[in-house]
């Protein structure tokens, strides 16, 4: 019997261990899976804000195209995104592990992070944004009403004769920031606030 409460006082400290990993001050970490109710072929036409890097260096731009869904298992649940080698925060996405997904209420976020480039100076900064990090060390900013944390598992760097049909022709003979490169990031975290 006394064996069984220290495996039971043990068992609970560790799981209490794990939410304490888990949590974001401020925020409720939720399970995207059962509490996710938003629509994912609108989620991303709202410009949520792509933020990559780590305690060292980060950058965040506005991102308009992506993908919600799993791959590799069907509780392997995952972000898409599409980022044009031209970005500054392609070089990060290239270089880092993981990246955060955010929404933000005021909409000055999408329209001057998708306006400016982090290479002409820090747009959080101008945006009077507080960078923090998760239990993993991904940064997100604590204005974020969202934040979806996701581990790269897979890049592809897409060229032209890749394309299957003339839709991304026709784009991309107007567009000269490269051809975007798609990044499937796993979810590992998710808060609300
Ligand atoms: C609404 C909106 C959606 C955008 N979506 C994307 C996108 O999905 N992929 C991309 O590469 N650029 C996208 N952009 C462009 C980048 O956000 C923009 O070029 C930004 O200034 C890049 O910043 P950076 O150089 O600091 O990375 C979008 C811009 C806006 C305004």
């Amino acid at each position: 019997m006394k064996k069984f409460f220290i495996f039971a006082i043990i068992l609970t400290m560790l799981s209490l261990q794990d939410i304490a990993a888990q949590s974001l001050e401020g925020y409720r970490a939720i399970n995207l899976k059962e509490e996710f109710t938003d629509n994912a072929f609108t989620f991303f036409s709202r410009a949520p804000i792509l933020l990559s890097g780590d305690k060292t260096a980060h950058n965040a731009m506005t991102i308009g195209w992506g993908s919600l869904g799993n791959y590799l298992g069907y509780n392997r649940l995952t972000v898409s995104v599409y980022v044009a080698p031209a970005r500054y925060t392609y070089e990060f996405m290239e270089r880092y592990p993981r990246f955060t997904i955010m929404e933000f209420d005021d909409e000055q976020v999408a329209q001057y992070m998708g306006s400016h480039s982090g290479r002409d100076g820090d747009k959080a900064a101008a945006l009077g944004l507080h960078v923090a990090y998760t239990p993993s060390g991904t940064p997100y900013y604590t204005e974020a009403k969202t934040v979806i944390e996701c581990e790269i598992i897979t890049a592809f760097h897409q060229q032209e004769g890749d394309f299957r049909s003339d839709t991304p022709r026709n784009f991309y003979d107007r567009f000269s920031a490269g051809i975007h490169a798609v990044y499937i990031g796993e979810v590992i975290g998710a808060w609300k606030k």
